[in-house]
Order: structure tokens, then C-alpha cells, then sequence
């Protein structure tokens, strides 16, 4: 019996509770109960997502069917959208948006260079007929942490523009106030922060985004943002949902709201630190740069002359912590730490203590302990 970890930015540990929650009996979609279920699951993700005045849809997909109804419900065939990125999900929103034959004005970053805004304010006065503004809040791939908010007060200044934003790895992680940062289509996915099995994503429309939409051509029909509002207006879907799915979320969406969202982004915080002091203690070297590290995920650089991909393997095939590697040109370079979800000071310090155990087995040299060390004087912090 190994006992395992998962430390990955998705998908997360899933609690108990919605494990349980996700094994009651198959129940029918069309029922009053199912409908409360409906009910409690939109009510909930509004919360989570700060977006009293918005509406939400979910969809039985995984995250990037929610990226992909962003673009096929706000605009028509050749729109120019202004996308930003600064890692793989970020770059995923200009294939979505070429594949639907939209015209992107690509603002692209290196990896470690968080997203200007004053880049997205000189795109728009350029271009003012750009339709939409694209930017990844949580870029999953290089742990930034972009500022949505100031690219928020930016497109508000354009009423023909909607603001889309990837919070896939944000909501529960970090503060996103969708509403009041003028966000009018903001995703996420249930792999993530949500505390699920993969297989849900949700987004919110707001009215603006609702104004773009009513002027889109681009096709679409299960995505179609429509469907999903008029019968959440009869508390059900408009295709058969993820039954059991819908059932955990509710049941996660609970939990949430024990906890408090000010409460879950603080823990988060904190263990997002505890992981850095830790990894800078043992010597290593932080990816993401000091302006925009998320609270998520923390990408390491691994040490000259080690793979990357053989220190994941060890932890996982070892120690039984599973982390994530590098993506793209990163891959063996750095490891990816993740924090996101159901996830607990101790779970860190495991994580920390076989992450020394395998620097020290594949010979890198610094003094045993300096990480835990360092965690543990933040998790002891207030
Ligand atoms: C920031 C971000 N965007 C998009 C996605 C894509 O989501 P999915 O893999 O659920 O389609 C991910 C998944 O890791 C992500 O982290």
C-alpha cells in the first residue's frame, strides 16, 4: 500500500464528502429533486465567481468547452479580439479563436512576463472596432498571475467590447471579482478550485456579453448560452447534464460556503507561500516572476545537470506525490507544485519533504530540512 498525494493544478484531491456525495444512486435529470440541485449548483457558482448581476451556464465539458463558448456566443466571423497570453491556456484562446475564423491581435509574453496593461489600453485605441479582450488570470502553465482587474477598468471604457477572461485555475485560488471588474464572461472548471472529478466547466454572461451575443453569427448549438439561460430560468439544463457531477458540485459549492471564499483565498495564499520560502530555501530558483505569481500552482526551476521529468517520476513512483512537470519548452526544466483545492498545510509539508528526499537521491546538494523549515514558519504564521 503506497499512500498517494496529488499536488497538481488540476486535477485536485476531491474531499470525502463530494466523493460520497458523487456515489449516491443514479437519479433522473428531469425530477424536482434534480432541479434543486440545478438551483443550489448556479446559486453557488455565482457566489464563487462574484457575480451577483450575471447570469452562469454549466456545461458537461472540461474547462475548454467554456473557453470555446466564450468565443462562439460573443462574436461574428472575422471580429478582432485582442488576445493576451503568457503560456499555453492563453495561447489556446487564439487557436480557439483562428479555428472560428476571428481575427486575433495577438499580445504575446515569454512565459515569465505578466500581461501589461497599458499594452491591452495602446491595443484598444489602435483597434477600437476590437470586439473582445482575452487574458488567462491564473495561466496554469507558468504560475502568473495576471492583473485582470486594471485590464478590467480598460475594456469598460469600450461598450462594444467584452472582457473574457480564463479563470480556470483562479476562482477558489484567487480573488476575481467578475462583476465589479467589469469581467463579462468569466470560466472555470470543476477539476480545479471547484474539488471535483474533471467533466464540468461554468461561466458567467453579463449583460454586455448578452449584447454581444444577440449580434454574433458564429454557429453554435451545444455551447449556445441561450439554451443554458432559458431552462436554468426552469432550474434544469438543456441536455442531459453530469448527474452525479452536478450532485458533488453542490455538494463542493457547500463547503465553499462554510469556509468562506475571503477564508479559502487567504489559505491558498498562505500555502502558495509556505511553497516558495520552502523551494527558495532548498535553493531553487521560482518561475513566475515576483509581480504575478498565482496562488495555484508554483513552478520551480530544476537544478543544472537534474531531469525534471526523473524528479516527478521519483516523487510519484517513491513517494507516492504526484506533482506536474514542464509543458512545451519547459518540459524537464521545471516542476509544476500544486496548491489548488482541497489542500491543507500538511499536504505541503508532505510534498516539500519528498521533494527534498528526491533533490537529495539524485545528488543535489543543500542541507536537509531548510524547506520544511521554511514552511512550517509560514504555516505558523497567524
Ligand atoms: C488556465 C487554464 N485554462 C484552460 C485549461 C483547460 O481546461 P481543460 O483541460 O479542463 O479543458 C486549463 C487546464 O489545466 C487551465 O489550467
Amino acid at each position: 500500500m503506497k499512500k498517494r498525494y496529488l499536488m497538481t493544478p488540476g486535477p485536485t484531491t476531491v474531499p470525502s464528502e463530494v466523493l460520497l456525495a458523487q456515489a449516491k444512486p443514479m437519479i433522473h435529470h428531469r425530477t424536482p429533486d434534480f432541479n434543486q440541485v440545478v438551483r443550489d449548483c448556479a446559486d453557488g457558482l455565482k457566489e464563487v465567481f462574484c457575480a451577483p448581476n450575471s447570469d452562469v451556464c454549466i456545461f458537461a465539458s472540461s474547462g475548454t468547452g467554456a473557453m470555446e463558448s466564450a468565443i462562439a456566443n460573443c462574436f461574428c466571423p472575422g471580429d478582432k479580439v485582442i488576445v493576451c497570453y503568457n503560456g499555453k491556456f492563453g495561447q489556446r484562446m487564439v487557436q480557439i479563436s483562428k479555428a472560428y475564423g476571428l481575427e486575433p491581435i495577438v499580445l504575446e509574453y515569454g512565459w515569465q512576463v505578466c500581461v501589461n496593461p497599458d499594452d491591452v489600453a495602446k491595443a484598444l485605441e489602435e483597434n477600437p472596432d476590437a470586439r473582445g479582450v482575452v487574458v488567462t488570470q491564473s495561466e496554469t502553465s507558468s504560475g502568473i498571475l495576471n492583473d485582470v482587474e486594471a485590464v478590467g477598468k480598460i475594456v469598460k471604457n469600450y461598450p462594444d467590447c467584452v472582457f473574457i477572461v480564463d479563470s480556470i485555475t483562479g476562482i477558489g485560488a484567487v480573488e476575481c471579482k467578475t462583476d465589479e471588474w467589469g469581467i463579462d464572461c468569466c470560466m472555470t472548471g470543476s477539476q480545479k478550485g471547484l474539488m471535483l472529478p474533471p467533466g464540468l466547466a461554468a461561466c458567467t454572461v453579463s449583460e454586455k456579453a448578452w449584447k454581444a451575443y444577440e449580434r454574433s453569427t458564429l454557429p453554435k448549438f451545444y455551447f449556445d448560452w441561450k439554451k443554458y439561460k432559458a431552462n436554468l430560468a426552469k432550474d434544469t439544463t438543456p441536455f442531459t447534464p453530469a448527474v452525479s457531477l452536478m450532485i458533488g458540485l453542490a455538494e463542493s459549492l457547500k463547503l465553499m460556503k462554510e469556509e468562506g471564499m475571503e477564508n479559502i483565498i487567504a489559505r491558498h495564499a498562505k500555502l502558495a507561500e509556505a511553497v516558495r520560502q520552502a523551494c527558495e530555501a532548498i535553493g531553487l530558483e521560482l518561475f513566475a516572476p515576483a509581480e504575478g505569481r498565482g496562488n495555484a500552482v508554483t513552478p520551480v526551476w530544476v537544478p543544472e545537470g537534474l531531469d525534471g521529468k526523473q524528479l516527478v517520476s521519483i516523487m510519484k513512483n517513491k513517494y507516492g506525490v504526484t506533482i506536474a512537470g514542464g509543458q512545451e519548452d519547459y518540459a524537464g526544466k521545471i516542476i509544476r507544485i500544486g496548491h489548488l483545492g482541497y489542500v491543507g498545510d500538511f499536504d505541503v509539508i508532505v510534498c516539500i519533504a519528498a521533494l527534498e528526499m528526491t533533490l537529495k537521491e539524485m545528488g543535489y546538494e543543500f542541507e536537509a530540512g531548510s524547506g520544511i523549515k521554511a514552511a512550517e514558519a509560514v504555516l505558523m504564521e497567524g
